[in-house]
């Protein structure tokens, strides 16, 4: 099933929910009808039994070229708040479901930053990242300047939004800002490959370590701890536990079934 909206693309390939940016002419720059259109498609494949893992793809040339500057240039600070641009990306956070940014050519500014909304990034040897919003005379709006700092580290994050020059797939991998760098006529394929792999564990424990991995970005490590712990023992109530546990000590490959 492929469902083509006006900026951009979605289509079930069985378990895997793939949502391509398609504005190409303008390099997939994110306007906020594109941003609405974006985040209702994978709410709906978070909403989507069938579907375990969710990749979202731009095009070779570009994963986005950042937030739609045509469309912010006549903005004012009363103007810009009153729209809340941002009320749409804060929707990507509560999504449940894994999210695979598959990142080739220009992830800029707010393309940048959607990259890092999603929780593992597959790029091609062609992609570059980079937050040049200081080059407009703005700074990054859609959470560059905290998820960059957390991934990178204080001095990096500086450096990059500061000059707002742009680093390499490769350079973003020794960051630690991307997981794999494939070449670029398989990062697609590279991007399925692990949403396979993570589609075959149980969706429950999947949603919980989602949760608890992005609870380590916010607040105190200690809070932290005490939700991972509370959501590892929750496991302990489902059946996919005790399949999984069973499976193992078996030697034989667990069913899960999600309850
Ligand atoms: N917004 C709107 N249009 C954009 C765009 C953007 N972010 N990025 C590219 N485009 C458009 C260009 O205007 C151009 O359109 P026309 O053909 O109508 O002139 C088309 O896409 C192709 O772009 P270029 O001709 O510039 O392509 P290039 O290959 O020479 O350069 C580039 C590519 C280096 C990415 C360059 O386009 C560029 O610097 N883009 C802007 C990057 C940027 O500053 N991003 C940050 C935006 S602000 C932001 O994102 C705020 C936030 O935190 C949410």
């Amino acid at each position: 099933m492929t469902l083509t909206n006006k900026n951009i693309r979605s289509e079930k390939e069985g378990q895997i929910g793939l949502v391509r940016l398609n504005r190409p002419q303008v390099l997939n720059a994110l306007s906020c009808e594109l941003m609405d259109e974006l985040v209702a498609a994978i709410e709906e494949f978070d909403r989507d039994d069938e579907v375990r893992v969710i990749i979202l793809t731009g095009n070779e040339k570009a994963f986005a070229a950042g937030a739609d500057i045509k469309e912010m240039s006549g903005e004012g600070t009363v103007s810009i708040m009153l729209k809340d641009r941002f009320a749409t990306w804060d929707r990507i956070r509560n999504v449940k479901k894994p999210i695979v940014a598959a990142v080739s050519g220009y992830a800029l500014g707010g393309g940048c930053e959607l990259a890092m909304s999603c929780d593992i990034i597959i790029a091609s040897e062609s992609a570059q990242f980079g937050q040049p919003e200081i080059n407009i005379g703005v700074i990054p709006g859609a959470g560059g300047t905290q998820r960059l700092t957390r991934v990178v580290g204080k001095h990096k994050a500086m450096e990059m939004i500061l000059t707002g020059r742009p680093i390499t797939a490769r350079e973003a991998h020794e960051l630690g800002l991307v997981n794999k760098v494939v070449p670029v006529e398989i990062y697609l394929e590279a991007a399925r490959e692990v949403a396979r792999e993570i589609a075959k564990k149980s969706p429950l424990a999947v949603r919980l370590a989602k949760e608890a991995v992005l609870k380590a970005f916010d607040g105190s490590l200690t809070e932290g701890l005490v939700f991972e712990r509370k959501n590892f023992y929750m496991l302990f109530s489902s059946e996919d536990q005790k399949e999984g546990m069973r499976a193992f000590l078996e030697k034989r490959p667990a069913s899960f079934t999600g309850r």
